[in-house]
């Protein structure tokens, strides 16, 4: 059970947070080998957490502790997408913190066309675009620096938002349904809580990781604009961990 003890995963002790960080009060195994302790507050306000956000996923992947790019369950949300996409594909889809790209490979596998955006560029980029030419491209920009409106069929966001600054969430939200076509899809994969409210935590690099209930995910997404369709659970390999996987409705001509 998550917060009980350490999973067989997790390291022999949880890493030491910072001192200066007062709200610590429990560790919990959430991510894969590493261990992030509880917050109540965030340490930074939302213009400093950018940088910490590009400093943390850029080190994690220059020294290969991206650990969700493997993670077989990670690889459940694009399918979960297109399954309710329905049809023969053609979707234009939007990948909201692409890293590699292996989702992006899911989608155009399955006949859609993908814009896949990160604020970490990878060398992987270039191959899928040469693999699909014409129908995958991708572009090195934070979620709320992405120009357009209404371009596209759906979004896929599978693990970036739950790392966001809380007080971006709303902009965050806002900026994907201006993204979205009216009758948008906008798939969600959260951290699951598995009881009670989800936490907010924090890794040794003070990135946060927020998990969420089925309720909470939905009350925050419908106040954004948006109905929900389906919501999925996702364990993972871990025992009691799981990711919560919420497909959304862009709900139209409700301007917020
Ligand atoms: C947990 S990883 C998941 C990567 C990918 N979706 C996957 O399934 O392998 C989250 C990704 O979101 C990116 N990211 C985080 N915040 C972002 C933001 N505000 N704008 C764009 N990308 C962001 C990170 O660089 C990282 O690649």
């Amino acid at each position: 059970m998550p917060g009980t003890g350490p999973s067989p995963l997790a390291p022999a002790r949880p890493r030491p947070l910072p001192d200066r960080r007062p709200s610590m009060d429990t560790s919990h195994p959430i991510a894969d080998r590493y261990t992030v302790g509880r917050t109540r507050a965030t340490p930074f306000d939302e213009a400093g957490y950018d940088a910490v956000l590009r400093r943390d996923f850029h080190d994690h992947y220059a020294d290969g502790r991206d650990l969700w790019t493997g993670e077989e369950a990670m690889r459940r949300a694009p399918g979960l997408l297109m399954d309710a996409l329905g049809g023969p594909g053609g979707a234009r889809v939007l990948d909201l913190g692409t890293g590699h790209g292996r989702d992006a490979e899911l989608l155009l596998a399955g006949g859609h066309r993908v814009t896949g955006v990160d604020i970490v560029a990878s060398p992987a980029w270039e191959i899928i675009s040469v693999e699909w030419p014409g129908r995958a491209r991708f572009l090195a920009t934070a979620v709320l620096d992405l120009p357009g409106a209404a371009e596209y069929e759906a979004v896929l966001d599978n693990g970036c938002f739950h790392h966001q600054h809380p007080g971006a969430y709303g902009p965050y939200l806002r900026r994907i349904r201006e993204l979205l076509r009216p009758d948008g899809l906008f798939a969600v994969s959260v951290f699951h809580a598995a009881d009670g409210a989800g936490g907010l935590y924090a890794n040794e690099g003070d990135r946060l990781y927020r998990e969420f209930t089925v309720e909470e995910l939905t009350t925050l997404v419908r106040a954004h604009g948006f109905a929900p369709v389906a919501t999925h659970r996702v364990p993972r390999a871990v025992e009691g961990l799981a990711y919560l996987v919420g497909i959304f409705r862009r709900v139209a001509g409700d301007d917020r």
